[in-house]
């Protein structure tokens, strides 16, 4: 693996090899004092957010600071970026500098396979490489965010082909169903999209799920539930149902999550907006991974550095 950009990138094999990196680091690291590998010491892994993250960022840099990579994180507000200078110079001057692997998170669609392969046609004239990792871009993928959800659907439902997964909310700008989507459909997942017919994108039709149109008929057949978070802020003129209307028809109150089988989980990517998306009993209850998502979080992203920046695992 030299970049990873989407999850379309990655057939069942290697979907899997992550998964199962993953779980082998969370086995290594559990129940140790100092969780620190030295897997990848001596290699250099930058952050670069054009975007605001808690989860993505942070835990990126925990990833590289438990497997003993330096971690530097830039910020467009902090960086020359906020003088004018463009990702392109910005990536070029960061890979010059040595970095390994550099983490990106950009407001436009397709802004990481753009870096990468600006990144490939430097490296062919420098003998350089530096291993570029989408951390969300605009409303296309976050192939990161799809792999921890997988990683937390096996830990918690044992399996995922075969299983019925529903993902519910504002599906037109989000980068974590067009990924999630993707990815649990090449894992063997149905997946049943439900969404109000404003939030969902053009040509979602030619997407390996189905799309339903009544959440409360779907809950009943569903192995696990993903809400996903309303982006007001990529809200340009679509019409929006309003909070209370788009909570009665999409919002999983407490009533909406009896309906779910008893096995069934629950999952948000985060930031959530509790009451709207998802009720806060729900939110904290039993059936919720919203944690354990973020948790996997590291782990997962740990397996991507070590496969990125360590070759295939032994
Ligand atoms: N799920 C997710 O991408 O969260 P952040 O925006 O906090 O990184």
């Amino acid at each position: 693996m030299k970049h990873l950009l989407s999850v379309t990138d990655l057939d069942a094999a290697a979907a899997t090899g992550l998964l199962d990196t993953s779980d082998r680091l969370k086995q290594a690291l559990l129940g140790r004092e100092v969780r620190k590998l030295p897997t990848l010491r001596g290699r250099t892994v930058i952050t670069m957010f054009y975007e605001n993250s808690t989860r993505t960022r942070v835990s990126f840099e925990i990833a590289g600071k438990w497997m003993s990579a330096d971690t530097v994180n830039v910020s467009a507000s902090g960086s020359s970026v906020s003088k004018g200078e463009s990702l392109r110079d910005t990536a070029l001057t960061l890979s010059a500098m040595g970095a390994d692997c550099v983490v990106v998170r950009h407001p436009a669609s397709g802004a990481a396979h753009r870096l990468a392969a600006w990144i490939d046609r430097d490296a062919a004239a420098t003998g350089t490489h530096t291993a570029i990792v989408n951390a969300g871009d605009g409303t296309h993928e976050h192939p990161t965010q799809a792999l921890l959800d997988a990683a937390t659907l096996r830990e918690r439902l044992g399996s995922i082909a075969g299983r019925r997964i529903g993902i519910v909310g504002d599906v037109l700008h989000s980068r974590v169903a067009r990924s999630n989507v993707f990815l649990l459909a090449t894992l063997g997942a149905e997946v049943v999209l439900v969404a109000p017919p404003t939030l969902l994108p053009v040509g979602v039709q030619q997407w390996p799920c189905r799309v339903g149109p009544d959440l409360d008929a779907e809950l009943p057949g569903l192995d696990a539930v993903m809400m996903l978070r309303v982006q007001a802020e990529r809200m340009h003129g679509t019409f929006f149902p309003s909070a209370r209307e788009y909570a009665i028809g999409y919002g999983l109150s407490t009533a909406r999550a009896a309906l779910l089988p008893e096995h069934a989980v629950v999952l948000h990517p985060g930031p959530m907006v509790r009451g709207m998306e998802i009720a806060p009993a729900v939110a904290d209850g039993p059936r919720s991974a919203v944690l354990a998502q973020v948790s996997n979080g590291v782990h997962i992203r740990m397996a991507v550095l070590y496969h990125l920046l360590a070759g295939a695992p032994q």
